[in-house]
């Protein structure tokens, strides 16, 4: 039977059924899967029990994988498959086995702050909290923020290049090897343009990465704030804005490039485990 691809009722977002990822794809189905990556930036499929090795080989159909990036504790989560990341809040032992514990996942898109950032990212899901107890994950699509900018800020955003802040993950916990920024203006991490165009199609996406730390180069830090605040509060209106509520054996698929993402705190006496894969990018974002 052939895969089947739909939209979701949302601004970006679409769920392939039909659909075995554990076994070795056709081609014809991979440049499906690719395409509605690329015009609907998240791509959902249910039920799908994985093994790493599994979630591996389903990973590399659409490009190498890029490992995780440094994590608060400076070893890799997944001893066996270091290329593989964990996000959980579980502790065994006394020591969390994966990323990002159980607090909310401010907006962000993921390792903006090396020079060519991850194009995907591949999250599944082996346990999940009961729906009731939160950690849902919100997709923003950014072509639709940068393409509806009003007047003042489009021409605002103009050639301007941010910098994109290494220190701290998306949970806000300082990385191993970083120190503390106390002012913007000395932000470590990539510089990349706030408005990216896609090689491809040419189309313009806002770029933002994340918020706390970024400074747009040049500007003076009131007016770079200023700015990135309007920028902010522009791209992540609910007019945006899909929601993910997970159920064990999701696999999302999302396009790093393309789109911010959230994550709601979630009741930390519910466990919650995600692998996680990446796909390196190809170029500098330009
Ligand atoms: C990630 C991430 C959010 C979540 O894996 O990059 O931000 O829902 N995860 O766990
Ligand atoms: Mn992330």
């Amino acid at each position: 039977m052939p895969i089947a691809i739909k939209n979701l009722d949302a601004p970006l977002g679409a769920e392939v059924t039909d659909i075995d990822v554990s076994k070795p794809l056709p081609s014809a189905d991979i440049d499906a899967i690719e395409a509605a990556w690329r015009e609907r930036l998240v791509v959902v499929f249910h039920g799908q029990p994985l093994s790493d090795r599994q979630l591996i080989a389903f990973s590399r159909n659409f490009g190498e994988l890029d490992p995780p990036g440094p994590n608060p504790y400076g070893q890799p989560f997944n001893k066996e498959h270091p290329e593989l990341n964990v996000i959980s809040n579980v502790v065994e032992n006394g020591k969390p086995i994966g990323n990002l514990g159980d607090g909310e996942a401010v907006w962000h898109a993921d390792m903006t702050y090396v020079d060519v950032p991850p194009k995907a990212a591949i999250l599944h899901a082996l346990e999940v909290p009961p729906p009731e107890a939160g950690g849902n994950t919100y997709f923003a699509n950014m072509f639709a923020a940068c393409e509806s900018l009003p007047a003042d800020l489009k021409k605002a955003v103009e050639g301007q290049i941010a910098v994109h802040d290494a220190s701290r993950n998306s949970a806000g916990m300082l990385r191993k090897g970083y120190k503390e920024v106390t002012d913007v203006r000395e932000t470590v991490g990539a510089h990349h343009p706030v408005v990216r165009t896609d090689p491809k199609t040419g189309r313009k996406a806002l770029f933002l990465g994340r918020r706390p730390n970024a400074y747009v180069l040049g500007l003076s830090v009131a007016e770079s704030e200023a700015l990135l605040d309007a920028l902010w509060a522009h791209a992540t209106q609910p007019r945006f804005v899909m929601c993910h509520e997970w159920k064990v054996g999701d696999l999302l698929m999302w396009n790093n490039l393309s789109v911010l993402h959230r994550r709601d705190p979630f009741d930390p006496k519910t466990r919650r485990v995600m692998h996680r894969s990446q796909i390196k990018g190809n170029k500098r974002i330009v």
